[in-house]
């Protein structure tokens, strides 16, 4: 798709105040998009719709925690009342860890993750789809990470929730294309962010937001079921999905995913 195709496309965007989120927010509006963006962090959710519209984007903005299951549904079907989007990017996310010493992942940490990565996900694509059934159009894209292939011993709540939605991904693609929704599983290796600089263990290959964005956008635009990136850390844990598990448990032990 040519680059000013983008003008006057309805993009919703979640985790917009992200790294990743608000990178592709200034791709998108420097194309002229009609931008429906959500965060958290009110300050910087102004401060990012200011530079979208400076850019060329008409641009909508909400604050809320996508925890807030009925609030962020309220949001969506708000955003359809007004026009079906054409491409839903759901970025939000957080990430937890085990301790230092090996300590379990807090449980309130654990529980806020599955919440925010899984269902506050799950919550704004099913507010969607009645609009974009009806209308017979539409595309999403699905943040997992390559720790969806492979459970890393660093980050077993992430990296579940990450197989969930990578999972849920690859089922609604067959299950809405024919009906002629796309939907793409975007899968990041490390990518320079608040999130990513918290997480413990190596991160070889790291990208910055602005590759990582453009990577991504330029997989939409193909319609790509799998945006995983960056080779060769994507080829490195396809395989370990591959391999008897418990080969690729040393592997990632021996690679200091593990305390
Ligand atoms: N960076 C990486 O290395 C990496 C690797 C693999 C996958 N990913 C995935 O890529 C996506 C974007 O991550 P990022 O790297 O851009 O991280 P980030 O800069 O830390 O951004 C995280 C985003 O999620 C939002 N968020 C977190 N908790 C929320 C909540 N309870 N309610 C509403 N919004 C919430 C944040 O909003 P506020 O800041 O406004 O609270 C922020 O916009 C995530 O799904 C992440 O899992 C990232």
């Amino acid at each position: 798709m040519a680059r000013n195709d983008a003008k006057g496309r309805r993009i919703l965007i979640t985790g917009a105040t992200g790294a990743i989120g608000s990178t592709l927010a200034g791709l998108y509006a420097a194309e002229g998009a009609t931008l429906f963006l959500q965060g958290r962090n009110v300050a910087l959710l102004e401060t990012l719709s200011a530079s979208c519209r400076a850019a060329g984007a008409e641009v909508t903005a909400h604050a809320c925690d996508v925890r807030d299951t009925a609030g962020l549904r309220l949001w969506v079907q708000a955003v359809c009342a007004s026009g079906l989007p054409d491409v839903a990017i759901l970025a939000a996310g957080m990430n937890t860890n085990v301790g230092p010493a090996g300590e379990p992942e807090p449980w309130d940490e654990a529980e806020a993750l599955l919440d925010v990565n899984v269902k506050g996900a799950m919550a704004v694509i099913d507010a969607l789809l009645p609009g974009l059934l009806a209308r017979g159009s539409g595309q999403i894209a699905i943040f997992s990470s390559l720790a969806g292939y492979f459970g890393l011993p660093l980050t077993p709540s992430y990296s579940a929730s990450k197989a969930a939605l990578k999972a849920y991904g690859e089922a609604l693609r067959g299950w809405l294309g024919p009906r002629g929704i796309r939907v793409s599983v975007v899968m990041p290796g490390y990518v320079r962010s608040a999130m990513c600089d918290r997480m413990p263990g190596p991160k070889p290959f790291l990208w910055t937001p602005d590759r990582a964005a453009r990577f991504i956008r330029r997989g939409l635009e193909r319609d790509r079921a799998r945006i995983s990136f960056p080779f060769p850390l994507n080829w490195g844990t396809w395989w370990l999905a591959v391999l008897p598990a418990a080969l690729s448990t040393r592997i990632v032990r021996w690679l200091g995913y593990a305390r």
